[in-house]
């Protein structure tokens, strides 16, 4: 039997990019899915229905406390509730890398509101389902950005530096509840975003490769391995922690 059998899993930003990979990953590995995007996922849920898996796509944005607790109120009419959460949903292509005395401040909370409260937000509509279905996981997609210290974009890099935090925290807060809570650190990926805001990314992407053990581009793929471990049984002693995966740049 697949790992995931019988297991819930809730993933924002789902529509695209990273996200769209978990999704489809959790379901090959048996899950129903709850597929949450701001713009509109159904494509990735009918997607994972026509390979035969289960799927529910909600139009929810992340920083809305009633749009997650419909997408939450979805997921347990439709299959009785939420075991894990994957918070992927995050603003990083769109931005234009700029000193930070230039940052716009509305700039600023958007990223802080999508990237940090909107993961916060997200766990807050599940963990009452988590606490009554005995336990759960919850997985925060953070980033190396975080680690290295990337200059010029000091919002993003700040964003992923709380989720590293709020992961540890949030771990301790919920270890009693059986609720494990880790992140993944992914390098530079070549997603849907980036592609779509290639003028101002590509200078990160051609550093990337040259900067791995392994040199190659990192793609979307490449992550899924690590969520889905650390959504199922063989990292249930495992809480506040980082996996990072970026084909060997940063050794954390
Ligand atoms: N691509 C990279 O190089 C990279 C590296 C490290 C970490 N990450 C992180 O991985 C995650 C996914 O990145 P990606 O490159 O696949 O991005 P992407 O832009 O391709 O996809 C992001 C998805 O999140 C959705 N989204 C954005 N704001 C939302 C909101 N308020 N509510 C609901 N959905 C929302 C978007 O609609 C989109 O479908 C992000 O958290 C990003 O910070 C990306």
């Amino acid at each position: 039997m697949a790992e995931l059998t019988g297991r819930v899993a809730l993933v924002t930003g789902g529509a695209m990019g990273i996200g769209r990979e978990i999704c489809l990953d959790l379901a090959r590995e048996g899950a129903a899915v709850v597929v949450v995007d701001r713009t509109d996922p159904a494509e990735t849920a009918a997607e994972i229905v026509a390979a035969g898996g289960q799927a529910l796509s909600v139009a929810a944005d992340v920083t809305s406390e009633d749009d997650m607790a419909r997408a939450a109120a979805a997921a347990t009419e439709t299959f009785g509730g939420v075991d894990i959460l994957v918070n992927n949903a995050g603003i990083f292509a769109s931005l234009q890398p700029k000193p930070f005395t230039e940052i716009d401040l509305g700039e600023w909370r958007a990223v802080m509101e999508v990237n940090v409260l909107g993961g916060v937000i997200a766990a807050r509509s599940v963990v009452g389902s988590m606490r009554q279905r005995g336990g759960g996981r919850i997985v925060n997609i953070a980033s190396t950005t975080a680690f290295k210290g990337v200059a010029f974009l000091l919002h993003y890099t700040s964003s992923k530096g709380a989720v590293l935090a709020m992961t540890k925290a949030l771990a301790k807060e919920l270890g009693g509840d059986g609720i494990l809570v880790n992140a993944v650190a992914p390098g530079f990926t070549v997603s849907a975003g980036v592609e779509a805001n290639a003028d101002h990314v590509n200078r990160m992407r051609d550093n990337a490769p040259s900067s791995r053990s392994i040199q190659r581009e990192m793609v979307p793929g490449d992550i899924v391995g690590a969520v889905r471990f650390l959504a199922g049984p063989s990292s249930a002693f495992i809480t506040g922690q980082t996996i990072v995966v970026d084909g060997g740049a940063y050794f954390h």
